[in-house]
């Protein structure tokens, strides 16, 4: 029998080597913007997750430059992988900042084609971020078994410090209610071919 994976839906992950090294000063470089940069997603349901979406872009940022040529680095290799010939344009970059009570709704980046979130400041135990198949929500699917990706309609990946992930940006995600008394730091990326 020969089965085709149909329509596939990857996220890659990967850890920057030297996330322990540039943290702190991106963190409190967040920290400090925050008090000076309103928030942005106006249009999001999540009101009070404080967010730069389209208010400060960090691609023009000389603070963020190494992490920007990383990330960019790394979804070069992703498009790649994914058959697509033409290079990566940024598109956009911003950063969200939960505090306790935070979550974000089910949203896709549809405007643009490979999506990335770095997870700057987290636990693992932290709020997840939730993927959800594309495919329509079917009673009769069979019960989740891990090793076994068919049975699959949902994917949630932990928050660990210094982790990437990598997806196209159709993808349908969401963000669980953050109930850390930290913070939990994210920055975004957008690329369009
Ligand atoms: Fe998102």
């Amino acid at each position: 029998m020969q089965i085709i994976d149909l329509f596939s839906a990857p996220i890659a992950s990967v850890y920057h080597p030297d996330h322990s090294k540039i943290k702190k000063p991106l963190i409190q470089h967040c920290i400090n913007l925050k008090s000076t940069t309103p928030s942005g997603g106006s249009n999001w349901i999540s009101k009070s997750l404080y967010n730069t979406f389209n208010i400060y872009d960090i691609l023009k940022d000389n603070a963020f430059e190494d992490l920007n040529n990383w990330v960019y680095d790394q979804a070069t290799d992703f498009k790649n992988k994914l058959g697509q010939d033409k290079k990566l344009i940024p598109s956009r970059g911003w950063f969200n900042i939960y505090t306790k009570k935070d979550s974000q709704e089910f949203h896709n980046h549809n405007f643009d084609y490979i999506s990335a979130i770095y997870y700057l400041k987290s636990k693992p135990s932290d709020a997840r971020t939730y993927f959800k198949s594309h495919l329509p929500d079917n009673p009769n699917n069979p019960s989740f078994k891990a090793d076994n990706k068919y049975t699959w309609v949902n994917y949630f990946s932990r928050p660990e410090e210094g982790k990437l992930i990598l997806f196209r940006s159709s993808m349908e995600h969401c963000v669980e209610t953050h109930t850390a008394d930290d913070l939990r730091i994210t920055v975004a990326y957008n690329y369009g071919i």
